[in-house]
């Protein structure tokens, strides 16, 4: 060692040393200069994306939340209620979420968003799945129906009218579930799907006829807390048999009224 220690306490460098350090303190600037100019370009990076993204964002002119920047976007491109959509989502968007806020279809409802009440079920690909627990970004190229694709014009689907018909609803906030499932429930039925309560597993005839029993079974996964379920049951029989069921309600008419009172 040729280091000498002075009367102050520094070090004395000789010269090799003095050039060793004054390298590795140039390469260190220029070190930290490339690293602050590669995260200065992966934030650009990132703020340009946003800026796209917020630049693509169809706001409607009452929104009442400006949009927000989303993190992981992908493109999804899928068909809902018969017209094509091509959406910008942040990937751990929900697909009841892009329904909701990105194609304003609020007819699907979120009760518990946690797969437990069946209030957000819409139909993809003919199958009934709950909308809160399924990706936007997993139905890509698939269609889904939710309740607003249902009727046909003023007419409407046969399980929406069977469901006035016979008071299947109080507050109606599971009634788009509702709907949504026996649509697709009854599509089941016909390709001879079992439940937990049939009670020939082996039998090969389709379409299945379900006694109420089945109904009920089938439609558990849907709470409705008005419990209206007695005449959701009706409803649907009524639309799986073709036979009409009696209406057991009617509005009080002027001519039943007591005028005594
Ligand atoms: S909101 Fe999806 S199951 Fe309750
Ligand atoms: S009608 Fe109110 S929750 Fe079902």
């Amino acid at each position: 060692m040729t280091d000498k220690v002075e009367s102050n306490g520094a070090v004395q460098l000789s010269d090799d040393e003095q050039a060793l350090l004054t390298d590795l303190g140039e390469s260190r600037r220029k070190f930290l200069g490339k690293v602050s100019a590669t995260t200065f370009g992966v934030l650009a990076a990132q703020i340009l994306a946003e800026q796209e993204i917020l630049a693509n964002f169809n706001v409607p002119e009452d929104a009442l939340f400006a949009p927000v920047a989303e993190e992981n976007a992908v493109k999804v491109t899928l068909s809902v209620n018969g017209a094509q959509k091509s959406l910008s989502l942040d990937s751990r968007v929900t697909l009841l979420d892009a329904l909701r806020e990105k194609l304003g279809l609020t007819g699907s409802k979120k009760g518990c968003d946690h797969g437990q009440c069946g209030a957000c079920t819409v139909i993809v690909d003919g199958r009934r799945v709950l909308s809160c627990l399924t990706l936007a970004a997993t139905c890509e190229g698939k269609t889904v129906t939710t309740i607003e694709g249902l009727a046909n014009g003023d007419e409407l689907h046969p399980l929406q009218a069977a469901f006035i018909k016979h008071d299947g609803f109080q507050c109606g906030y599971c009634t788009p579930g509702q709907i949504c499932s026996a649509v697709a429930m009854l599509e089941e039925a016909k390709r001879g799907q079992i439940s937990f309560v049939s009670d020939e597993i082996r039998a090969k005839a389709r379409p299945l006829t379900l006694s109420d029993d089945e109904i009920r079974e089938r439609m558990s996964g849907n709470l409705c807390r008005c419990g209206a379920y007695p005449n959701i049951v009706k409803a649907i029989r009524e639309v799986h048999t073709g036979a009409a069921v009696a209406q057991t309600w009617e509005f009080v008419k002027e001519d039943k009224t007591d005028a005594t009172v």
